[in-house]
């Protein structure tokens, strides 16, 4: 009954066939590019910011999902409001306030969403659902693609799945669950069983073998 949808994530992809890269993606059946932004600060990476979004933007018609893993947010959501983002995801931690960033994200015209590590307590979500479009549970520890699933990341999700179907039962708005790290063809529907209804997939779809369909292959692995 819930409409899943597949977020490829860039991190994965050549960074120097980007436009090509995601054109590929979407029309191999994605529903969202995933943006992943790292600063070398909040996170031990360094990938792309609004200028990179902003040259994305023209080559796809489907939502561009920008997850940052910045440190100040704040002052970066305008930037990528105006580069095309469609959803803006960050960590509650990383910003000094947390509703306000919210409200930021929203005003810009952005749906807004925070991203929980894999040890970061869900109570974050306490005051502030009514201004919440999506909830991303990270499945490994930000920074990098390639890694691991981590199992503890399945009851959490089920957790969050009752809080947000609580919310929804008792007149709230529509707030999606998204998943992020390790997400691969063989342990895709348990992560869908227990409540992800959006799923990131960075290297199960970039590195996807042309003899088996290549990335349309995999998306439809992906979702079977
Ligand atoms: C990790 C990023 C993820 C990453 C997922 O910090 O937020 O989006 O690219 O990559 P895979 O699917 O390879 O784990
Ligand atoms: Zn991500």
């Amino acid at each position: 009954k819930r409409s899943f949808r597949i977020a490829p994530s860039i991190l994965s992809a050549d960074f120097a066939r980007l436009g090509e890269e995601v054109r590929a993606v979407e029309a191999a059946g994605a529903d969202l590019i995933h943006f992943d932004v790292m600063d070398n600060h909040y996170v031990p990476n360094l990938t792309v910011g609004p200028m990179v979004c902003e040259a994305v933007r023209p080559h796809v018609k489907i939502p561009i999902d920008v997850h940052l893993m910045v440190r100040p947010v704040d002052r970066i959501v305008g930037d990528f409001a105006r580069a095309g983002a469609n959803i803006i995801t960050f960590h509650p931690e990383a910003s000094e306030h947390v509703d306000r960033t919210l409200a930021l994200i929203r005003e810009a015209g952005c749906k807004a969403g925070l991203v929980f590590n894999p040890a970061t307590p869900l109570t974050w979500l306490d005051h502030v659902m009514d201004k919440l479009d999506m909830v991303l549970l990270m499945s490994v520890n930000p920074g990098f693609g390639g890694q691991k699933f981590i199992p503890a990341t399945l009851p959490k999700l089920r957790a969050v799945r009752a809080r947000i179907d609580a919310w929804q039962a008792a007149g709230g708005q529509e707030i999606r669950l998204e998943v992020d790290g390790g997400v691969k063809v063989d342990n895709i529907a348990e992560v869908a069983a227990a409540g992800a209804d959006t799923f990131v997939a960075g290297s199960a779809v970039f590195s996807a073998p042309d003899a088996d369909g290549g990335y349309r292959g995999v998306m439809g692995r992906l979702r079977a």
